[in-house]
């Protein structure tokens, strides 16, 4: 018998967030490229053990441990996961990036190099359909970001599970505020999903026991004289991501996003750089664009569907 741990994992978030039964299992559709690769020395000898000699998270070290390595073959998981975020799992271990630290950390005893070719052997497992390494090309740990409570990483819910925004920030279409998810919420999927084996979903089982509610560092804030709400810009369809940037590819959410090289560009060639999201300037400026996209010249509050520049709808 051969346990394939993605697949509980993958069944009980799929049965979670109502996924079609015919989706909850990736089909490996496509031959692995792997064989060539000179990762695949390197991954039999230090990480077959655990992560099996497939990488389907099933080697014989792994069967004893309370938490078990991903399925790498999963086509739909591996997919979202940027190459940095494998680099910084090797070289510093799970617990550097919110995992177990059941994973151990590898760059005492692995070079650059050898990282290099086991991120791309790992790459190589799902098959070669996706071609993710042009949509992640930023850091998943920009600088700025606070430290939490509880490690919590949007790039593993958001981004290699897939658990979309509003599943979580569940007011956003119907409040001001979009919202931060429940203890229970979380807990819906943690009293199954990681129970033992990483410290960082321990502490939020503390919280549960202890009925406290997590006290997450708030992060996007615009002054008190300022009139925001989630809600009119969620039934527009502005997408959350045009606002507070690729979140579901960041380890830990930062408000600025780091040096920002086009605005730099845009400078050396005389143009204005656009404005710091939060500022007066970026709510003005998309509310501009939006209304010439929609034809109007004179926007009001009345507008119907018009995004308002007087100084009182957004300063009452
Ligand atoms: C002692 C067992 C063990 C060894 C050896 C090991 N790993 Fe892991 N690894 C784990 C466990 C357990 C996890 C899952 C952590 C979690 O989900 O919290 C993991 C997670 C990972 C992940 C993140 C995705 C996933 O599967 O959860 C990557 C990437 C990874 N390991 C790569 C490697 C590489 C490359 C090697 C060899 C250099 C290696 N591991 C060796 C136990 C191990
Ligand atoms: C729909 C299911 C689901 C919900 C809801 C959920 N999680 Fe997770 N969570 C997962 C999965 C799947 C993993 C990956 C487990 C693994 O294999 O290591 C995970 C991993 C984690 C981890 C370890 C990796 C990391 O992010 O650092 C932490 C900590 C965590 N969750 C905290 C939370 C908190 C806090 C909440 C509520 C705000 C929450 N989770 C809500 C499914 C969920
Ligand atoms: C599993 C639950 C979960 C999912 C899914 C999720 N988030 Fe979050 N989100 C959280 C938690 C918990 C926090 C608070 C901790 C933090 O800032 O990382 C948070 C924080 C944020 C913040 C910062 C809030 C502040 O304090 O200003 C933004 C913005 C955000 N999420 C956007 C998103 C977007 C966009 C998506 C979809 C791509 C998403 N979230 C998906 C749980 C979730
Ligand atoms: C039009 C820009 C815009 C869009 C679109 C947007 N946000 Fe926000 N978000 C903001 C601003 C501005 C703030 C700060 C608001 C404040 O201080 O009251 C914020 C704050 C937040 C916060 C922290 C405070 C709160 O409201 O709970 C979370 C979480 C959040 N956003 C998540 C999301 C998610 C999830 C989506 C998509 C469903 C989304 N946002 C879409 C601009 C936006
Ligand atoms: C990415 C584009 C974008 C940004 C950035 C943006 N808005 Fe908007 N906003 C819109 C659109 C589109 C509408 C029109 C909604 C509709 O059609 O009803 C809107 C409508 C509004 C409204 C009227 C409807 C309501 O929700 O009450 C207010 C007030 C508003 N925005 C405030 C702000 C403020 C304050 C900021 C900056 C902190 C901001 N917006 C940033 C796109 C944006
Ligand atoms: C679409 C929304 C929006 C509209 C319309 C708008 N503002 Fe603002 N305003 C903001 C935001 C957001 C800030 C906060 C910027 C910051 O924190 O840097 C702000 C800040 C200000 C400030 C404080 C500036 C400072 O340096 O602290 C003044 C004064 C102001 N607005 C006046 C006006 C006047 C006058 C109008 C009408 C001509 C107007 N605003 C229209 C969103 C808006």
């Amino acid at each position: 018998m051969r346990a394939t741990p993605i697949v509980p994992v993958a069944l009980v978030v799929g049965a979670l967030l109502g996924w079609g039964s015919g989706t909850g299992l990736a089909r490996r559709a496509d031959p692995p490229a792997a064989e060539g690769l000179p990762g695949k020395a390197l991954f039999a000898q230090y990480c077959a053990a655990c992560h099996g000699a497939e990488g389907r998270g099933d080697g014989p070290s792994a069967a004893s441990l309370p938490i078990k390595p991903w399925n790498l073959t999963e086509a739909r998981v591996l997919g979202h996961l940027p190459d940095e975020f494998i680099r910084l799992t090797i070289t510093k271990g799970g617990a550097a990036v919110g995992l177990s630290p059941l994973m151990p950390a590898w760059e005492a005893y692995l070079g650059q190099e050898q990282v290099a070719d086991l991120v791309a052997y790992i790459r190589s497992l799902a098959g070669p359909r996706q071609e993710p390494r042009e949509v992640f090309a930023g850091p998943i740990d920009p600088p700025g970001a606070p430290v939490q409570p509880i490690l919590f990483s949007h790039l593993i819910h958001a981004g290699a599970f897939q658990i979309s925004c509003q599943y979580c920030h569940a007011d956003a279409r119907r409040s001001q505020y979009a919202g931060l998810p429940s203890v229970e919420r979380c807990m819906g999927c943690h009293k199954i999903v990681a129970a033992a084996g990483n410290p960082e979903v321990q502490k939020l089982q503390g919280y549960w026991q202890r009925r406290e509610p997590i006290p997450w560092v708030r992060i996007y804030k615009v002054p008190e004289f300022v009139y925001f709400q989630h809600r009119g810009h969620i039934r527009a369809g502005v997408a959350c991501q045009t606002c507070h940037g690729q979140i579901q590819q960041l380890m830990r959410v930062p408000a600025i996003e780091g040096p920002n090289r086009v605005n730099d560009l845009l400078n050396l060639v005389g143009l204005t750089p656009a404005p710091a999201p939060l500022s007066m300037g970026w709510c003005v400026e998309c509310h501009r664009a939006t209304n010439r996209a929609h034809g109007i010249d004179q926007p009001s509050v009345s507008a119907g569907t018009a995004a308002p520049l007087d100084c009182v709808t957004c300063h009452h």
